[in-house]
Formats: structure tokens, sequence, C-alpha cells
């Protein structure tokens, strides 16, 4: 390195102070980034700010001891942007879990990987500080859980993997008690001093089997909670990898993302009125396949179903249209049939809102992002708190592919899985159509007695199909 640029140049860059003003640089990024999260005007920006932010962390590492395998290093970075590029940018909406869960576990497996190298390059740890043994065991154990049972979450999202729960019956805790006892049991052998290879190796098997025992008990429709969750993990190893390695760039992202993916598993749980405990010893969500009913309604009462130029009749002829969407909406991919139908809407005078339910979908943000992709002005996107006290004054609701999120049950029926679960309150406009293919549960796998409410309609079929055919209504009318 010396030989391509002047001594005092490679010196300055090389200097440790260099290093840790890059690293602050890069943390302040990260901050801001995050804070441009927090709409979706800024998320794109936020995003983009944080990237930087993780280009200047990444160089300032390989800068400060330039004599890395350089060969390794470039070969490493093609083939990971090679294959996370193309996954990024082709990836649908509605598989975005997946792609999450991909990459996060390829973070736990990484800093597990990295505690190996570790204990490969001290020889077993030897005369090496205790905190730094306790933190690299710490990071080998969560790394390997994460990427194991990320891996398991990914499968079951892809219909790699059955959907639903897959467990050892009543041997499931205590078998799950063993294996990660028995990891925890190798790790403190290492940390007390012994270092045959095989027992790190062991390390890493015994937890890799609890993240896959972890995982699999787990209904398919609860993943995007547990793919958090296994987030923060990997967040927690990488912070202690980063303690391991006395490198703060490792410690401030990893703890950054430790923070946040706790702060956002509890918060999905909070709205789907579960505990985080619930989730992962299983509960509701099962496949996340919609259960079929029968042609009558929730409870046996009488179905409305209605015809697409009704409903354009209706809506072109209301004040104010609340659009209600929901994960059906994100499965036909009808956001943008949506939008064309608001705006003819918006030309014959009616007022255009849309509802948003914080876990409506299969993912935060789920609605949001698929309609800012539409081009949906964020000023008529409202959050569940803000419109709720609106549809007592709205004439037509307009429910697409929504159906967990407007149960009244979850308000009047004290012995119903969501009940306590915040709702839109749909069922307080003049009138309610729903959008859907047929009487099937949603999610929580439960009847909804909206869809019998006599001022409910149901326009069956497809949403975008259904959204399309009321356009051409509304063009005609
Ligand atoms: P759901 O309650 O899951 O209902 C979706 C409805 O969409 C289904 O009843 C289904 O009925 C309909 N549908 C599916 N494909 C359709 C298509 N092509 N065209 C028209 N309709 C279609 O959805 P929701 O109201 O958005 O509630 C979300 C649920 O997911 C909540 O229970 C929530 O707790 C849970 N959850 C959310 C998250 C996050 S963070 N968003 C994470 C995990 C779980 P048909 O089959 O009859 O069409």
């Amino acid at each position: 390195m010396s030989g391509l640029a002047p001594a005092p140049v490679a010196s300055f860059l090389t200097d440790p102070n260099f290093k840790s003003v890059l690293y602050i640089i890069a943390f302040a990024l990260f901050i801001i980034g995050l804070s441009g999260l927090t709409g979706p005007k800024t998320a794109v920006r936020g995003n983009r700010i944080a990237a930087v932010g993780m280009v200047i962390a990444v160089v300032a590492t390989l800068l400060v001891d330039p004599f890395h395998n350089w060969l390794l290093i470039v070969a490493g970075l093609i083939v990971g942007t090679a294959i996370g590029v193309p996954a990024a940018r082709k990836v649908k909406m509605t598989e975005m879990p997946q792609l999450v869960a991909l990459f996060n576990g390829v973070g736990g497996g990484a800093v597990a990987l990295i505690s190996w190298a570790e204990f490969r390059q001290t020889g077993g740890f030897d005369d090496v500080a205790t905190y730094v043994v306790v933190f690299s065991l710490f990071s080998a154990i969560v790394g390997s859980v994460s990427f194991w049972g990320s891996n398991i979450a990914f499968g079951k999202l892809q219909g790699l993997i059955d959907g639903g729960s897959i467990s050892l019956g009543k041997a499931q805790l205590p078998v799950q008690g063993l294996i990660g006892l028995g990891a925890i049991g190798l790790a403190v052998a290492i940390a007390t001093g012994a270092d045959s290879e095989l027992l790190i190796i062991g390390v890493l098997v015994l937890a890799g089997i609890f993240g896959i025992l972890l995982v699999l008990p787990i209904g398919g429709a609860d993943m995007p909670v547990v793919i958090s969750l296994l987030n923060a993990f990997t967040g927690l190893a990488a912070a202690a990898a980063g303690v391991a390695l006395d490198n703060q760039a490792l410690i401030v992202a990893g703890m950054i993302v430790g923070a946040s993916g706790t702060i956002l598993t509890q918060q999905m749980a909070i709205a789907m009125n579960r505990t985080i405990v619930s989730v992962i010893v299983g509960g509701f969500g099962g496949s996340g396949t919609a259960a079929a009913a029968g042609p009558a309604g929730a409870g046996g009462g009488t179905v409305t179903s209605t015809s697409a130029s009704d409903v354009a009749i209706q809506m072109a002829y209301a004040r104010q249209v609340v659009v209600v969407p929901g994960y059906g909406m994100a499965v036909s991919q009808a956001q943008h049939a949506v939008r064309e139908m608001a705006k003819l809407l918006e030309g014959k005078g009616v007022t255009v809102k849309y509802a948003i339910h914080p876990v409506a979908g299969r993912m935060p943000g789920h609605m949001n992002v698929l309609l800012a992709e539409a081009d949906v002005p964020y000023e008529q996107l409202k959050e569940m708190d803000d419109i709720n006290g609106e549809f007592s004054r709205t004439d037509v609701s307009l429910v697409i592919g929504a159906n967990d999120v407007t149960n009244p049950d979850a308000r009047n029926k004290a012995d119903s899985p969501i009940y306590g679960m915040p709702i839109l309150n749909v069922d307080e406009s003049a009138s309610t159509i729903v959008l859907k293919r047929s009487m099937s549960s949603g999610y929580a796998g439960i009847d909804n007695p909206l869809f019998v409410d006599p001022k409910t309609s149901m326009l069956f079929g497809d949403a975008k199909a259904s959204v399309e055919a009321i356009t051409e209504e509304l063009k005609a009318l």
C-alpha cells in the first residue's frame, strides 16, 4: 500500500484518529437516515443517507489496517453486489418479508463466522481478555440462532416449508431447552480454557438447531413479527462482536439494529393485540391461508352482494369516500388501479381519503409503500387515529382486501382472539363496500360480522379486477 501513495498521506489515512472521525460522520449519517424513515416523504432519502454512512464506515474499517487480503475482499464485494442488488430490485412488495429474512440471516451468519475466525486466530481464545471471549461466544450463539431461524422464516414465507406450525409436540420445549443448554455448556467450556475447535463448531451447530426449532412451530402468518425479532437478535450479536473486536462501528450499527428491531417487534405485537411471547409459543395465524367459510356469512347472517355498476353509482354521488386497503390489495397489486379510480372520483367532486391501519397487510408500512408507489398524495393517507373520527361522516367506505383490521368483534366480542385490537371503524360509515374474493377469513382465521352488517355490500372477485370494473363504470357515468 505504501507504494501507492506518498508516505505522509498513507500514514494520515491509516491513522486511527482519522478512522474515528470517519466513524463519527458515519454514525451521524445513520441517525439522520433513521429519522428520515419516520415518514414516507423522507424515507427514500433517509435510506440513501444511511447507506452513504455505511459505505464510509466500511471504507474507514478497511483503511486503518491496509494489509488485508484485498483479493478476497473485492471478490466478496462483487459476489455480494451481484446477488444483493438484483434481488432487492426485482423483489415484489408482497415478498419483501422474505428478502428481509434472507438479508437478516446473512448478517447473523456473518457475525457467527467472525466469532469462529477469532477463535481460530487466537488459538482458542488463548491469552484473550475474558470479556472478549464472553462477547465472542455470545455473538457465535445469537448469530447462529439468527442465521438458521431466518432461513426457516424465509422457507416458510416462500412456501418451501409448510407454513403451519411444525413442532415436536410436548417434547418441543424440553428438547429445545436441552439443545440451548448444550450450546451454552460448550461455550462455558471454551471460556474456561478448553481450546478444541470441535467445541466452537459444536456451539454453532447446537445454536443453529435451536434457531431452527425456535421458528419451525411459528405459523407463517406470524413470520413478519418473528423476522423483526430475529433482526433485533442479529443487531445484538453484531454489537457484541463489535465489543470483542474493539470496533465502534459494529457496536453502534449493531445497537441501532438491536434497538429498532426490538421496538418494531413490540409495536407490531401491540397493534395485533398479541404479546411477543404468545407469537413465539404459537397462537392464531396458522399457515396464513384463509380458511374457507360457507356462503352464509359470519355467524350465519345474510350477505348482500353488489355489482361494479352499483358501487360506481353509489361512490359517484358520495361527498366522501374512504378507501380502506388491506392485505388483499397487496396480493392483487391493485394500488395503481385504485389510484386511477380515485382520480375519476375526485374529478366528480368526491373527497377521497385512505385509512391506514398500522398492521394492515403483512409488514410495517405495507399499505403506505404500495400507495406511495402508485403516487397517491401523502396528504390523503390518514393514520387510524386521525381517520376513525371521520367514518361517521363518510358516505362510502371502500374496503379493498382488508378483513381483520375492520372486524368490529375487536371492539364488541370479549372472547374474540382479536378483542382489544384497535380497528378502523368502517361500520360507522353510512355504507360499506367490501372487495374480496370470497367469505374466507383473513390472517386471524376468524369470521367478520362487518360482512353481514345490513349497511355492507360485498363485491366478490379479485381486488384489481373489481376496481378496474368500477373504474370503467365510473367513466361511463
Ligand atoms: P387480512 O385480515 O389478512 O385479510 C385479507 C383479506 O384479503 C382476506 O380475507 C382475503 O379474502 C382478501 N384477499 C386476498 N387476496 C385477495 C385478492 N386477490 N383480491 C381481493 N381480496 C383478496 O388482512 P388485513 O385486514 O390487512 O389485516 C392484516 C392482518 O395481518 C392482521 O390480522 C394483522 O395482525 C396481521 N399481521 C400484520 C402484520 C403487519 S406488520 N402488517 C404482520 C403480521 C401479521 P379472500 O380470500 O376472500 O379474497
